[in-house]
C-alpha cells in the first residue's frame, strides 16, 4: 500500500490525512470545496508546527508535500490503495461514497469507514466487494490518540482485516480488533455503559455528579470525572450518541433523562459555559474536591463497564487484551476495565450490578452470564489467583 485516499477533511479527516503523511504515505485529501480543503491544510500545518517544535519531525514541508488536497474524487480513487471515509454520519451519504469508490478503485483496494455509529455491514452493501469493506475507527484527535479500532463487517474477509491491521501498525498506532459491528464497537460501548449508569445514579439521587467525579478521579485514578468528560465532549454530542445507541441497541434504550434536559436547556458544557459544572472560560476546569467522593462506592459507579466488557468477551466481539487496551488507550484509564474487575473482585462487581438492577431496573446493570459463571467457578479475580487474568500466588 502506497497511496491513501481520505474522503472528508473535517475534524477527523484532516487528522487522518496528517497521520498517514507522517508515516510516509502519499495522501489524497478530498472534500467538497476548496475553502474547506484550505482550512484543513492550515490545521495540518499548525499541528505539524507543534510536532516540529517538539522535535518529533525534521521537516514540515516534507510531510505537507505528501498530502494532495483535491476536488477530483475520480483521480484520487483510481490512484489509491486504501480509502478512508470521514464524511458526516449519514448512512445514505456514506453508501453513495462507497458505491463510487467501488466503481473507481482497483480490485485489491481496501474501502474503510471511520464511522462511529453506523453498521459497517450496511455501508458495505453499497458495493460489489463487501469483503473489502472495513471499519477503521480513529479517535479524536487522530494525531495524538494511539488507539484505532478495526471493525469487521459481516462480509469482511480475513485478508482485509490482516492488511488493515498492518496498515494501522504502519501508522505507528495500536489497533484492536472488533469482530462484529455492534453499536459503539468496544470503547464507546464500555464508555456508554459507564456514563449511562453514572448519570442514572445522579438522576435518581444516589450520588451527586461531584461525588462521582471525585471518586472516579481519586479512588480509581481516571484522568477526568465522568461528568467533567460529558461537559468537555458537549451535551449535544452526548445526546446524539446516546440516541444513536438507543435506536440500534435495546441494551442502551434507557437513556438518562438529565442529558436530554440539559441539552434542551442549552447547557452543553464547556462551550456554553454551563453543563454539569459552570465555566468562566473554555480553559476553566471544574472544582472537584478529593474528599467529595468519600461515601461513593466506585465499584458501583464503574461496574456497568465491566458488565459490558464481559458481554463483549462472551459474544466473541473482542479479546480481553484488546478490550483492556481499548480502555487504556481510548479512554486514558490507567488500567483496563477487566484488570480493575480482577482487583475489585468479580463477586463485588456482581453484587453492585445486582444492587443497581434490583433497585433501579437498569438493563446495563443486569449481571452478564459470564460474570455469574466466573463466580460459580471461583474465578473471583486477584484474591483467588484467577479472574479474567491469571495471577501468580
Ligand atoms: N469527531 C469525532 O470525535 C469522531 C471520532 C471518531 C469518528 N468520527 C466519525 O468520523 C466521521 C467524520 O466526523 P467529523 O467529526 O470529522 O465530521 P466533520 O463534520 O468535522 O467533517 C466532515 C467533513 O466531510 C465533508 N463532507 C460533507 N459531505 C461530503 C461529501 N459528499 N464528500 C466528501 N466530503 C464531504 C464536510 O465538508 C466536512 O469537512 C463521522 O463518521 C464520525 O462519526 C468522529
Amino acid at each position: 500500500m502506497k497511496r491513501v485516499f481520505v474522503i472528508g477533511a473535517g475534524t477527523m479527516g484532516h487528522g487522518i490525512a496528517e497521520v498517514a503523511a507522517l508515516a510516509g504515505y502519499e495522501v489524497y485529501m478530498y472534500d467538497i470545496s476548496q475553502e474547506i480543503l484550505n482550512r484543513a491544510i492550515d490545521r495540518i500545518r499548525w499541528s505539524l508546527e507543534k510536532l516540529y517544535e517538539k522535535k518529533r519531525i525534521q521537516s514540515i514541508e516534507d510531510v505537507l508535500n505528501r498530502i494532495k488536497p483535491t476536488l477530483n474524487f475520480e483521480e484520487a480513487a483510481r490512484n489509491s490503495d486504501i480509502a478512508i471515509e470521514a464524511v458526516p454520519e449519514s448512512l445514505q451519504l456514506k453508501k453513495e461514497i462507497f458505491a463510487r469508490l467501488d466503481v473507481l478503485m482497483h480490485g485489491d483496494a481496501i474501502l474503510a469507514t471511520n464511522t462511529s455509529s453506523l453498521p459497517i455491514s450496511e455501508i458495505a452493501e453499497a458495493t460489489r466487494r463487501p469483503n473489502k469493506v472495513i471499519g477503521i475507527h480513529f479517535f479524536n484527535p487522530p494525531v495524538l490518540m494511539q488507539l484505532v479500532e478495526i471493525i469487521r463487517g459481516s462480509a469482511t474477509d480475513d485478508d482485509t482485516v490482516r492488511r488493515s491491521v498492518d496498515f494501522v501498525r504502519s501508522l505507528g498506532k495500536t489497533p484492536i480488533l472488533v469482530n462484529k459491528d455492534v453499536p459503539g464497537f468496544v470503547v464507546n460501548r464500555i464508555l456508554g455503559a459507564i456514563q449511562n449508569v453514572a448519570c442514572h445514579l445522579v438522576y435518581r439521587g444516589e450520588y451527586t455528579h461531584v461525588e462521582i467525579d471525585s471518586a472516579v478521579k481519586y479512588k480509581a485514578g481516571l484522568p477526568m470525572g465522568l461528568f467533567e468528560l460529558r461537559d468537555f465532549t458537549g451535551m449535544d454530542v452526548g445526546y446524539m450518541v446516546a440516541k444513536a445507541l438507543a435506536e440500534r441497541d435495546p441494551m442502551f434504550r434507557q437513556e438518562c433523562p438529565l442529558i436530554e434536559e440539559y441539552y434542551r436547556k442549552g447547557w452543553l458544557g464547556v462551550k456554553t459555559g454551563r453543563g454539569f459544572y459552570e465555566y468562566k472560560s473554555p480553559s476553566d476546569r471544574p472544582n472537584i474536591p478529593r474528599e467529595a467522593g468519600e461515601r461513593v462506592n466506585v465499584v458501583r459507579v464503574l461496574a456497568a463497564g465491566v458488565n459490558m466488557a464481559a458481554w463483549l468477551l462472551r459474544n466473541g466481539i473482542a479479546t480481553k487484551e484488546d478490550i483492556d487496551t481499548g480502555v487504556r488507550l481510548g479512554l486514558g484509564y490507567p488500567k483496563g476495565i477487566l484488570q480493575y474487575a480482577d482487583e475489585w473482585g468479580i463477586d463485588e462487581v456482581v453484587k453492585e450490578l445486582q444492587y443497581l438492577y434490583d433497585k433501579y431496573g437498569l438493563i446495563l446493570a443486569k449481571p452478564d452470564e459470564l460474570l455469574i459463571k466466573m463466580i460459580n467457578e471461583g474465578k473471583l479475580g486477584k484474591k483467588t489467583g484467577e479472574g479474567f487474568y491469571k495471577y501468580a500466588s
